[in-house]
């Protein structure tokens, strides 16, 4: 149990799992009272009931799908009170996709682009007026490497993320808020299998664990950075990206090294004007089985 004393609550969005676990563990550890937000009411129920009696903090949770205006809505309105205030949000919530664009239903990809921006941005607005009101608070937005390459819809939705928040960072710290992008590479949780996607190609290497990441993550939020990349490999990737030229990132995503699996199997698709490729599975079978070890295998 913590000693802390004077109350402090954090909001974490899809913290049932991975990284959003993580984040409710450690931040409970801390001696926050912790709001808990996701879809599956069993889970989180039972972590809010762990964290209560590992930490003795209070848990609340919010049942709400982050891709329903009902949804955002209902974690909105717990942000927005002011009787209990939150100090610290974690947009964390987030699922990958496995298909290429164009065989994924256009439902598939807006949910995609709403859960990651438009539910972020809606959750960073509330939360941002009711911290600048209180003259701090800390917002920690879960963006990932992926936001560096130009790879579909999710990394798009993760460059804005990033974007979104160095912008937000320098606008809202005047006000005592801190706004932080974690920008995390591979990492093992339920995303991956949740999504179908197998990243068999990725080395061990490319794997961090979930608890290292939010431990990075927090200390740098808390140390006032308005991005963090944890692990020095990839502090050392996305820094050495800076300095190729876009021609050559666009040459190589091109050639499927950036977008493996998912995006080689919508260029043989597109390159063979096919429409049957993955009737049967097949595609997504080579799509599989042609992962390679780009760092940007990563379709995290
Ligand atoms: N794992 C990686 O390699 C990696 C790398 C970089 C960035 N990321 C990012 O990290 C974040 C967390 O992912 P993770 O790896 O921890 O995945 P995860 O283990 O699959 O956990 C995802 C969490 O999000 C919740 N969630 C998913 N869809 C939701 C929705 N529509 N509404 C509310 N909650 C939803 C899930 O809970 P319910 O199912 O209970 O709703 C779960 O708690 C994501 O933003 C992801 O893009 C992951």
């Amino acid at each position: 149990m913590s000693s802390r004393t004077a109350s402090h609550t954090a909001l974490i969005t899809g913290s049932t799992a991975g990284l959003g676990s993580a984040f409710a563990r450690q931040l409970a550890a801390q001696g926050y009272d912790v709001v808990l937000a996701a879809r599956s009411d069993d889970r989180l129920e039972s972590q809010a009931e762990t964290l209560t009696s590992r930490y003795g903090v209070r848990a609340e949770v919010i049942v709400a799908d982050l891709t329903t205006d009902d949804g955002v809505g209902a974690v909105q309105e717990r942000l927005a009170d002011t009787a209990h205030p939150v100090h610290l949000l974690v947009n964390n919530a987030g699922h990958g996709l496995a298909g290429s664009f164009v065989d994924n239903e256009l439902d598939a990809e807006r949910d995609l682009l709403r859960l990651h921006v438009q539910t972020t941005m809606e959750l960073t607005h509330t939360a941002a007026r009711a911290m600048t009101a209180q003259r701090a608070g800390r917002i920690i937005n879960v963006a990932s490497v992926a936001g560096y390459t130009p790879t579909g819809t999710y990394s798009a939705a993760k460059a804005w993320v990033i974007n979104f928040s160095k912008g937000l960072h320098s606008q809202l710290k005047p006000a005592g808020v801190t706004v932080t992008a974690v920008c995390p590479g591979l990492v093992r949780t339920e995303f991956h299998q949740r999504a179908g996607i197998t990243a068999q190609g990725a080395k061990r290497w490319m794997w961090l664990e979930a608890e290292d990441v939010v431990r990075q993550a927090l200390t740098a939020n808390a140390q006032g950075a308005a991005v963090c990349v944890p692990s020095r490999t990839y502090q050392a990737l996305t820094a050495s990206l800076k300095f190729i030229p876009d021609s050559v990132v666009q040459w190589a995503a091109d050639r499927g090294l950036g977008v493996p699996g998912q995006d080689e199997d919508a260029q043989r698709q597109l390159a063979a004007g096919s429409e049957d490729a993955s009737d049967d599975g097949t595609a997504a079978a080579d799509a599989d089985s042609s992962e390679t070890d780009s760092v940007s295998s990563a379709r995290q």
